[in-house]
């Protein structure tokens, strides 16, 4: 089964970034009869796999929305049971991380994490920084509007301090603010658990890329659904505003 959905993927046309909204671990849970951490605790299983799958596919980045900065707002008791079960992954799977030559990344507003993830985090970072196969990136406490306000305060700076001309602003300035300046654009948006909507994540970053959701909750998640989604996505045909001829006469071209 497995087998013969991977001999259905290109190899080469794969996205080479893929963003995934990891939603649906507390309604797991909840269907189980059990608390909402049980369903973070396995979601992880799920992240492991899928980064596995990505790495073994030789996609070139991944981008996990693993804690939004909203979801502060959720009841004490989840917010920390899911920063430590976060931190502590990180922490547990570096030495995976490094066998696999996977190199970690972090977006988001680390000001409102605690001292002991922040110092965890960095430890982390450092280790993987010589790895040059997957990049792994994982926002936490990350939200598009923060990161969007960052950089226009960032940019105000740079103006006021006469680092840069205001008349000369283009796309690409902007995107040197933003978190994500040393990724290329996600190509591929997978959301599961049934929620149609972006909820804060990469929203300039997500502006021509393909958006794939599934019913599936997350702790489900697996190489498998990974492989479908992949699917999916070559089979659309992407114009970037041109029209549906233009884009085959290009094909054909090239
Ligand atoms: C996704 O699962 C993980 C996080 C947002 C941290 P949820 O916790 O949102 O699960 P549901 O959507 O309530 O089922
Ligand atoms: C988005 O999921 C954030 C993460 C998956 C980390 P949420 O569950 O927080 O989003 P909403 O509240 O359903 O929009
Ligand atoms: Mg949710």
């Amino acid at each position: 089964m497995e087998e013969a959905l991977i001999a259905g993927i290109d190899k080469e046309r794969l996205p080479q970034h893929i963003a995934i909204i990891m939603d649906g671990n507390g309604r797991w849970a909840e269907e189980k009869g059990q608390d909402r951490l049980y369903g973070h605790f396995h979601g992880v299983e799920s992240v492991r796999n899928i980064v596995e799958g990505c790495a073994e596919l030789g996609i070139h980045y991944l981008t996990l929305y693993a804690f939004s900065t909203e979801n502060w707002d959720r009841p004490q008791q989840e917010v920390e049971g899911l920063m430590s079960l976060l931190v502590d992954t990180i922490r547990k799977e570096v030495p995976t991380l490094n066998k696999n030559n996977i190199r970690l990344h972090v977006i988001g507003d680390m000001n409102m994490l605690p001292e002991f993830a922040h110092t965890e985090l960095q430890e982390a970072l450092q280790l993987t920084s010589g790895n040059t196969g997957l990049n792994l990136v994982m926002a936490l406490s990350y939200s598009s509007r923060w990161e969007l306000v960052n950089a226009v305060k960032n940019i105000g700076i740079d103006v006021k301090a006469g680092k840069i001309d205001p008349a000369a602003i283009t796309h690409e300035t902007l995107e040197k603010y933003l978190t994500t300046s040393e990724f290329p654009d996600p190509e591929l948006m997978i959301r599961t658990s049934g929620e149609y909507r972006i909820s804060n994540f990469l929203l300039y970053q997500l502006a021509y890329a393909e958006l794939y959701f599934t019913n599936t909750r997350w702790p489900d998640f697996r190489k498998k659904n990974l492989y479908e989604a992949i699917i999916d996505f070559q089979g659309r045909e992407r114009r970037f505003g041109k029209t549906g001829q233009q884009i085959q006469e290009e094909t054909q071209l090239a």
